[in-house]
């Protein structure tokens, strides 16, 4: 079996990507692509999965497809070094899931907390469509499919993973050594597991209002960090403010690096020192949200200024995602021929299977 090392990991294209995404996995996947060490690498916009849930909206996931396209590129995802493709054109991977499906129960399915948690989100309870129901298990698919050895994405996919390795364990205990068991890769900071939205709320969500977009402008990025969710009982500037939950320094933990104090607040040596000041009080939240705003313009500027320069050519951008889609449908191919001879429905390769029913009839 090889050893190479794969990465596969995706995103439904459901809005523009914002510095959740940036924070939880596509920071690190530019960091992964240009440190040479991956034999290949997939990046996939999974408007397969996003039509689970999206399926009487075609037009928004239609829409989007270029959006996520733009920011991974704008990102620094290279697709000269990173295979970048849209779910939907690897017909394969529906192959794959279709297999895939008798070794899953539905109680299993009914146990995933992802899962369960989006069927409260989505009110769907009594009514699951069966392909959202089952969408961990196409999941897998797109994960066996490149044999993907590692999996960088944010803490709520860890169920799909180990839905993916059950998976992988039943495949090859029942039809012998094919899939790979893949490993997920999170983030190592825990702002950056589960960035907050700028209202303080768990989750950035585009329904809620409380996200920032790598696409969003320098003004839209300031004015929502300078009315971003902080202590609400530091009233006073002497008051001693609470740093658990407060937004801004969640944000300053995910995003500023020294050389930002260096720059813009030459008066902290560190992070540490500054949330230290604020514990004590004496430290306004307008000063520290400038602060942000400095860094977090920083970190976006040049993914803005690339952009809008690969905005004035979007026809190159869909070249690029076919291009990339008739890379990873070759892969995928080559996976899925593994697992029909697997699965012992590759009669047509198999001159054995011809010549020995030849002389069982002859007799
Ligand atoms: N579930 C992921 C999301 O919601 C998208 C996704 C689909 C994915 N297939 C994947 C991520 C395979 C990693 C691996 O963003």
């Amino acid at each position: 079996m090889s050893k190479k090392k794969i990465i596969l990991t995706g995103d439904r294209p459901t809005g523009p990507l914002h510095i959740g995404h940036y924070v939880g996995s596509l920071r690190r996947r530019v960091e992964l692509q240009n440190s040479g060490e991956f034999d290949k690498i997939f990046i996939m916009i999974a408007d397969a999965q996003a039509l689970t849930d999206n399926y009487d909206n075609p037009d928004k996931v239609r829409e989007n497809i270029i959006e996520v396209a733009l920011d991974y590129l704008a990102c620094g995802l290279d697709p000269k070094k990173t295979t970048i493709f849209i779910q939907s054109q690897i017909a394969e991977l529906c192959e794959l899931s279709f297999y895939y499906m008798n070794l899953v129960t539905v109680s299993r399915l009914q146990r995933n907390p992802t899962v369960k948690t989006e069927i409260q989100m989505r009110n769907f309870e009594t009514s699951i469509p069966v392909g959202f129901f089952t969408y961990p298990i196409s999941q897998a698919a797109d994960i066996t499919a490149f044999k993907a050895t590692v999996v960088p994405v944010g803490e709520d996919q860890k169920p799909m993973l180990e839905q993916t390795n059950e998976i992988v364990r039943r495949f090859n205990g029942i039809y012998g050594e094919t899939l790979v068991e893949p490993q997920i890769l999170l983030p190592d900071n825990a702002a950056c597991l589960r960035l907050p939205g700028t209202d303080g709320k768990a989750k950035m969500s585009k329904s809620l209002g409380n996200c920032i977009y790598l696409s969003d402008s320098a003004e839209d990025v300031q004015k929502k960090v300078m009315s971003m969710f902080t202590d609400p009982d530091h009233l006073r500037v002497q008051d001693p403010g609470k740093i658990e939950g407060n937004t801004v320094f969640t944000y300053l933990d995910a995003f500023s690096k020294p050389e930002h104090f260096e720059k813009y607040l030459p008066e902290y040596p560190n992070l540490d020192e500054l949330k230290a000041h604020y514990q004590r009080g004496g430290l306004g939240d307008v000063k520290v949200k400038r602060f942000l705003n400095s860094v977090m313009q920083e970190t976006l500027e040049p993914i803005r200024q690339r952009r809008a320069e690969l905005e004035k050519d979007i026809p190159a951008i869909y070249k690029m995602l076919k291009e990339g889609s008739d890379v990873a449908r070759a892969a995928a191919n080559e996976t899925l021929e593994e697992v029909k001879a697997a699965m012992k429905i590759n009669y047509f390769e198999d001159e054995e299977l011809i010549k020995r029913q030849s002389e069982k009839f002859a007799k």
